[in-house]
């Protein structure tokens, strides 16, 4: 499954095996393509600050304009729609609707995102709303961030000011985004806002984040009493393969997959941290914040488990010269590279691990899934005529959606499949260089085109629901 995609595959076809009511979806972020930074009431995030740390992100670029969707949303839900998907998942951004993350709602930001919704209803298409995908109200990171535990207790009120007024029409509600991105990236590695280094920050950030989509995800359901509520949180999980057999390879996965996958769905789906990694963690004399009450909040019962997929990785527990502790005197825990293909951002492209994953979340966790991201990015070009032929992400595409179905077939849960990303867009610390939507955006002219692979989509999608 790993190997080169057979041409066929790039005809659409019907997919075999998926439920008549599997969800078929596109995702997007606020920041990724909002822009209109400064409209109608909207305080800066940490995204906002962050691009203008120099040398943070490729050729210092940021989202005050991006694809320029806050001027040009309905345009963008017919493109939506056009494509023939049943779902939309979007964030909605916290400094709109609750300007420097603190007091009452904003009534302009959230009649944005009210518009968005009645616009996507109207042309049938399921609102999946997204509350937090990364941009913190700039104010509460100079108040701590998500090291601070206050955060949590914020982020729960946002929550329901949200909740209070798309509730009534939005069933589908993913509390968080990826946390170990924001933890990690953002408090650990200082890749992303808001550009921390500092492990211990990011252990505090885990535990607030959990924490916050715990009290959100309890508030949330009991606002909703008998109305219909599917409620999730949405990870970025892999799959961690030792290189070898041996003792320090099995452990470098160990603490791959400790750190990874059991510290966030251990507590959300068991309601404790995962012992090893607690210990790991005390051997550098770093302890979870956690205080009474807090894991019972955090394992808050989930109607769905969100996951982000694009790779799996193989892991070594030795260095290159054979040592088995880094110059800290830690375990070593060394990704090593395959001879497999590979996407614009040098990431393997692995379909076969995302079956192995579904059918491990499926055991270890038997919570129903949908996938909320999976794309790749290309170096696309346009051809003469104004198409882009980007056979490599159809087949990406194809792979995927062929291992989701492979997994089904297996045994595994899952209920739906939303491609990252319906449109170009800011893809972070990497700028606009790197394209991962299904739809080109000519960042001159704003000017939207479907690449092959978003008719592919769309046809795939069409004769998978005709087929009885
Ligand atoms: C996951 C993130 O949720 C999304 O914002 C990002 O663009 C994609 N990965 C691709 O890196």
């Amino acid at each position: 499954m790993n190997l080169v995609t057979p041409r066929s595959r790039l005809q659409p076809a019907a997919v075999q095996g998926l439920p008549a009511d599997f969800r078929w979806g596109v995702a997007t972020s606020s920041y990724q393509i909002e822009g209109a930074v400064s409209e109608d009431g909207r305080t800066p995030s940490i995204w906002d600050t962050f691009c203008r740390v120099p040398g943070a992100v490729h050729h210092a670029e940021h989202g005050d304009v991006a694809c320029d969707h806050y001027h040009r949303m309905p345009e963008d839900v017919e493109l939506i729609a056009g494509l023939g998907v049943d779902t939309y998942r979007f964030s909605l951004a916290w400094p709109r609707i609750q300007p420097g993350g603190r007091g009452p709602a904003n009534a302009k930001g959230l009649d944005f995102y009210k518009r968005l919704v009645d616009e996507l209803q109207g042309r049938g298409v399921t609102p999946w709303i997204t509350l937090y995908h990364w941009d913190l109200p700039q104010e509460l990171e100079d108040a701590g961030g998500w090291p601070a535990r206050d955060t949590a207790l914020r982020f729960a009120e946002y929550a329901m000011l949200a909740y209070e007024a798309l509730g009534d029409r939005v069933e589908h509600w993913t509390t968080l985004n990826e946390p170990w991105c924001s933890a990690m990236l953002g408090y650990a590695y200082g890749a992303h806002a808001p550009g921390r280094t500092d492990l211990g920050d990011a252990m505090g950030a885990v535990h607030h984040l959990l924490l916050g989509h715990g009290l959100a995800a309890g508030q949330m359901r009991e606002a909703a009493g008998s109305s219909p509520l599917e409620l999730g949180i949405t990870l970025n999980l892999g799959t961690a393969t030792p290189e070898t057999d041996s003792e320090a390879d099995r452990e470098a996965c160990r603490r791959a997959d400790g750190m990874g996958t059991r510290l966030y769905l251990d507590p959300i789906v068991h309601g404790r941290y995962p012992a090893d990694v607690v210990d790991d963690l005390a051997a550098q004399g770093i302890e979870l914040p956690v205080q009474d009450g807090d894991l019972a909040a955090i394992a808050t019962p989930l109607d769905v488990l969100g996951v982000n997929f694009y790779r799996g990785a193989l892991f070594s527990g030795v260095t290159e010269d054979g040592s088995t502790t880094d110059t800290d005197g830690l375990p070593v825990v060394r990704g090593v590279e395959r001879d497999l293909p590979r996407t614009a951002m040098d990431w393997e492209i692995t379909p076969g691990e995302l079956t192995e994953l579904l059918l491990r979340l499926q055991h270890d966790y038997a919570l129903p899934t949908v996938i909320t991201e999976n794309g790749a990015a290309f170096d696309d070009t346009v051809a003469a005529d104004g198409t882009v032929p980007d056979t490599h992400r159809t087949a990406y595409l194809a792979d995927h959606i062929a291992a989701v179905s492979e997994a089904r077939r297996q045994g595994a849960d899952v209920r739906g499949y939303f491609a990252w990303s319906l449109m170009d867009n800011f893809e972070w610390a990497y700028g606009y260089d790197k394209r991962f939507g299904i739809v080109r955006v000519d960042y001159d002219t704003q000017v939207r085109t479907l690449k092959d692979s978003a008719k592919w989509y769309r046809d795939t999608i069409r004769l998978t629901r005709n087929t009885p």
